[in-house]
């Protein structure tokens, strides 16, 4: 100690005052900087955790969501599943009930086919105007629901200036009776080519007419050179009218005059399809029924 003075002894005091100090000061902040770090690494994970469960909840309440989402999609099918089904049985009501309410004969294949009876007549006749006659004196007949078309039909073709003129239309089963008996005193069996026997013409279901022109009269002469029959040729099925006899048909002779009602939809299959009413069947026909007065 002899070379250290007092003053070298209190300088080594205060020094160890100051290394035990600040190492006292050194463990201090790194006790509180540990602690504060420990702190936020579990603050930290807390919120980790927190954000599993978010995450978690959300998952499930995406999961939820999609299989509402499936749910309402199947309820929904469901439910036009059954509108459609209802919608079809609406239509199935309606098309029972048309054809409850119309008469099957109208489409039936006669001319040689099926057979009237003699009771049979339409439910109700119209009177046709006298405008659209032959023979103005005269006073002929359509069926009720058809009558319109004819003349919805005539008055256009009118306006293209063409005067189409009704020379027959509804004939009783007493009627054609009458009339192929006459022929058949004038023509013998070579009626049968022109003329149904009773029970057998369309004329005798009220829905078919024959039409000439003021020019070509009541012999048909030459009717199928006319502006009139190419008019009807072209538009006689946006009326719902065909030609029941066209050349080489297999019941009667070419009879451009002759022109039967047969609705409109019906009419303009025919057309499109460039076919004939008695090419089809029966049955094909009978689809055409309920729509006849569409
Ligand atoms: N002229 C047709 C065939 C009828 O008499 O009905
Ligand atoms: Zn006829």
């Amino acid at each position: 100690m002899g070379g250290m003075g007092k003053a070298g002894i209190v300088l080594n005091i205060l020094l160890g005052i100051v290394v035990v100090g600040g190492a006292s000061v050194g463990t201090y902040i790194y006790t509180n900087l540990s602690a504060t770090l420990a702190e936020t690494r579990a603050e930290l994970t807390g919120t980790q955790e927190r954000a599993q469960g978010l995450s978690d909840e959300l998952k499930e309440t995406k999961d939820y969501i999609a299989r509402l989402e499936t749910a309402l999609s199947a309820e929904r099918n469901k439910n036009g599943v059954f509108e459609n089904q209802i919608s079809k049985l609406t239509g199935t009501v309606g098309v029972l009930e048309k054809l409850s309410k119309t008469d099957p004969e109208l489409l039936t294949k006669y001319s040689k086919v099926f057979f009237l009876n003699e009771n049979y007549s339409p439910p109700a006749l119209s009177p046709i105007s006298e405008e659209y006659l032959y023979q103005k004196d005269r006073i002929l007949t359509l069926h009720k629901s058809v009558e319109p078309y004819l003349e919805n039909m005539l008055s256009a073709a009118k306006k293209d200036d063409i005067d189409l003129l009704v020379i027959s239309a509804y004939r009783s089963f007493g009627t054609q009776t009458a009339l192929k008996n006459s022929y058949k005193v004038t023509y013998g069996s070579g009626a049968n080519a022109f003329s149904a026997d009773q029970g057998y013409s369309e004329h005798q279901l009220g829905t078919t007419v024959d039409l000439t022109t003021a020019q070509v009269g009541a012999t048909f002469s030459g009717f199928d050179t006319t502006d009139a029959y190419d008019w009807l040729t072209e538009n006689a099925w946006r009326y719902g009218f065909v030609l029941s006899y066209p050349k080489g048909n297999t019941y009667y002779q070419y009879e451009p005059w002759h022109w039967r009602f047969v609705g409109k939809d019906l009419a303009r299959q025919l057309h499109r399809d460039e076919k004939n009413f008695y090419d089809l069947d029966q049955r094909e026909i009978d689809e055409y029924l309920a729509e006849i007065f569409d």
